[in-house]
Parts: structure tokens; C-alpha cells; sequence
């Protein structure tokens, strides 16, 4: 599965790559007002991140005509070469821009997907990804790991090459019953990442060896038994 951090915040992202193994990070027009002020510099920020880290970078385009659409994608792609994913908005213009943008080459992730049938028409345009928003549908009284699940069967059946990016988590479970599914991939944010791995019982065994450790052996440390 694949791991992306949903942040713009560079130190927050390089952070979460510190520690744990993502694929690179996705960012949202919401998500990107947080860095207001800094965005012309964090751009080739972001780049070098990518470069030096082998990861994805999502930007969200911003325009609203799909031609509008694909000229900013081209000027993301220009800049952010094999690294870039644009995410397209399952709206009308969007789907017209899945096409455009494949046409040139642009690796492409429909987003704000709340239906399978979105997600199908999407597949079937060409997209990469599709992004469903997991608690969103979950808000509805519909269930997202249901409709994720059904998203991987319908491309499968269709013999459609994309990739599920799950989205908009509340809970490390949706995660855990995702990965079952068949999802191939979650955007989380940095708190989600720590609950994912976060278990009380790991805590009490770990503070138990440190304990018995120490009565027995004080400060010295494993490698200290170790010849030079
Ligand atoms: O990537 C999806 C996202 O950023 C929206 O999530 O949690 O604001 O619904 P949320």
C-alpha cells in the first residue's frame, strides 16, 4: 500500500518522512492556504523534496474550465516532471480534463470522489488515482471501505490500470479495514501516521523492559557487551 502525507507544511512533511515510509505527500487548495505567504517558496522546496526523496508531489489545480484546467497542469508538470500528480475534481470540467491531461503525459488523480460511479467514469477517462473521501461518505450514513472495496472490483472487472487513494480519515480503523479491501493507497495526516503505530500494550512491555533492564544492568547497554 501506498503512504502519502496530506500536508503542505515542508517541516511536517520531511518530518513524517523522517520516521516512516511514504511514497511523498498530496496538498488540497485548503491545505495550501495554511501556507500562505510562503507558497513561491516552498514550490522549489517541494521539488527538491521530491528529487531527493524519490516521492510523489499531488497539487490540486485551481482553475475551473477543463482548458484551464490542462494549462496549469502542464505548468505543474513542466516544473515537477515524473514526480507530479495533478488531482483533477470529479466535477464535469474535470472529467473533460482527465483526457486533456493524458494526452500529455500527466499523471493524473481524481479527487473530492464521494460515489463509485464517480470513481468509474474517472477510471474510465484514464485517471491514475481516484480519491475518495472516506469520512465524508461515512458522514452520509453510507460506508467508505464498502465503497472502496467496490471502486477496486469495478476496475479490476473494467481492466482499468487505477490506483485508490483513500482520504479524509477520522479513525486508524478505516485505514485497517481499507488495507483489506484491496485499497492501494491512503493520504493521512501526520497525527494518523503516530495513531497507526500508537498501541498502550506496546508502551507497558516497553516500559517493562527498560525497568528490569536498568535494575539489573544500570546504564550499561547492550553494545556494551559486545568485544570491540
Ligand atoms: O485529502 C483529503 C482532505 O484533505 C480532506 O480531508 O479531513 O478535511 O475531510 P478532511
Amino acid at each position: 500500500m501506498e503512504f502519502y502525507v496530506d500536508i503542505a507544511d515542508l517541516e511536517s512533511i520531511k518530518k513524517v518522512a523522517e520516521y516512516y515510509p511514504i511514497d511523498g505527500f498530496t496538498t488540497n487548495p485548503k491545505i495550501l492556504t495554511k501556507e500562505a505567504g510562503k507558497v513561491e517558496g516552498l514550490i522549489p522546496q517541494y521539488r527538491k523534496f521530491a528529487e531527493e526523496n524519490d516521492v510523489k508531489v499531488f497539487f490540486q489545480v485551481t482553475a475551473e474550465k477543463a482548458e484551464n484546467m490542462l494549462e496549469q497542469a502542464k505548468k505543474l508538470k513542466a516544473y515537477y516532471g515524473k514526480y507530479l500528480v495533478v488531482k483533477l475534481p470529479a466535477v464535469k470540467e474535470g472529467y473533460k480534463a482527465v483526457r486533456l491531461c493524458k494526452a500529455e503525459g500527466i499523471c493524473v488523480c481524481v479527487t473530492v470522489v464521494h460515489s463509485m460511479t464517480q470513481a468509474l467514469l474517472a477510471a474510465k477517462a484514464g485517471a491514475d488515482f481516484v480519491a475518495p473521501y472516506i469520512s465524508h461518505i461515512d458522514n452520509i450514513g453510507a460506508d467508505g471501505v464498502t465503497a472502496v472495496e467496490e471502486m477496486v472490483m469495478a476496475f479490476e472487472n473494467g481492466g482499468y490500470p487505477c490506483k485508490v487513494l483513500g482520504a479524509s480519515f477520522r479513525t486508524a480503523d478505516q485505514i485497517r479495514r481499507l488495507a483489506t479491501v484491496g485499497c492501494q493507497a491512503v493520504t493521512i495526516t501526520p497525527e494518523m501516521f503516530d495513531l497507526l503505530i500508537g498501541h498502550a500494550s506496546t508502551d507497558a512491555s516497553m516500559e517493562g523492559f527498560r525497568k528490569a533492564w536498568k535494575e539489573t544492568f544500570g546504564e550499561k547497554q547492550i553494545s556494551d557487551f559486545v568485544p570491540e
